[in-house]
């Protein structure tokens, strides 16, 4: 082991970057501010759920979300340790939360021009078996409306061999959905069938399709017709990560980056993942939408 510290090399933390990025950029330093904020409430998040079982703070908070799902203890930790963090940011101006259902409207003294849409603690149904959790956010300027891109040039693969969806639901799917999934697990052209992963957290199911390649589903079905994952805080960031590392985010029938909300809580279908695979997955829906 070297006996230098680690700060004496080029290591590049999270933090160091935005820091660089935001010098170079010759800004106000209101968003570098505001990444740092959201970094620092990220850690505590890390920190807490490292030690859940030790401070009792698995289990149901006993109250259900703007959505209807069950509130972890952690949920609601995560929810105000962002909140608090990103208001004495000085950099926001509006913030959309999972686990709120009104917008949070930040006070005069500490308003700054982001709007942030963030689900704290994204996958909460998995925080008892300890799989992967995680804080998913979105920064848009006010009144323009634009994604800022916080990652380096990631790219995704072009086709992938993982498919990955929550198959319990198969009995619901629809026509196109059905077709695809049969068609990699017994592919006509006689290649390797696909493998299946589902974490059931976006965040860590996401990952993966934007390292390994393959493609990552939450359709709508005859239970949920409008899917399940929100389109502010859930598939919009994600979306927009996957589509500048070259990869597709759709519902179905548009890019889920061009769906208009309607709603801060909105719900849509999220298909997304390597080009080809989404590609694959479109054709099944025009195919079963020409033969209606
Ligand atoms: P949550 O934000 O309440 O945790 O719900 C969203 C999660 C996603 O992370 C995941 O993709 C999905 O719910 C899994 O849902 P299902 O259990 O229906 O497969
Ligand atoms: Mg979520």
């Amino acid at each position: 082991m070297s006996d230098r510290s680690p700060f004496e090399t080029d290591m590049l933390t999270l933090t160091r970057f935005v820091m660089e990025k935001g010098r170079k950029a010759k800004g106000t330093g209101e968003l570098t501010q505001l990444l740092n904020s959201m970094l620092t409430a990220i850690k505590a998040i890390s920190s807490a759920v490292r030690k859940a079982g030790l401070a009792h703070l698995y289990g149901i908070a006993g109250s259900v979300n703007v959505t209807g799902d069950e509130v972890k203890k952690l949920d609601v930790l995560s929810n105000s340790l962002v909140i608090n963090m990103l208001q004495s940011s000085y950099g926001t101006c509006v913030l959309v939360s999972e686990e709120n259902k009104d917008a949070i409207i930040t006070s005069k003294e500490k308003r700054g021009k982001y709007v942030v849409c963030f689900d704290p603690l994204d996958g909460s149904s998995n925080i008892d078996c300890l799989a992967s959790i995680g804080t998913i956010f979105a920064i848009y300027r006010k009144a323009l409306g634009e994604f800022i891109l916080v990652e380096r040039d990631v790219k995704i693969k072009k086709k992938g061999k993982i498919y990955s969806l929550n198959e319990g639901y198969a009995k619901y799917f629809d026509a196109a959905t059905s077709e695809y999934v049969q068609k990699k697990k017994f592919p006509e052209d006689g290649s390797a069938p696909y493998g299946a992963r589902y974490v059931g957290s976006m965040v860590a199911d996401v990952h993966r399709t934007l390292v390994y390649g393959g493609i990552f589903l939450y359709p709508a079905n005859q239970k949920s017709p409008k899917g399940k994952l929100r389109l502010l805080y859930e598939c919009n960031p994600v979306a927009y990560i996957i589509e500048q590392a070259g990869g597709m985010a759709t519902t179905g029938t548009q890019p889920v980056l061009d769906v208009k909300p309607e709603d801060i809580h909105q719900r849509v279908p999220l298909i997304l993942g390597s080009p080809d695979d989404v590609q694959e997955y479109l054709a099944c829906v025009q195919k079963s939408q020409a033969g209606r």
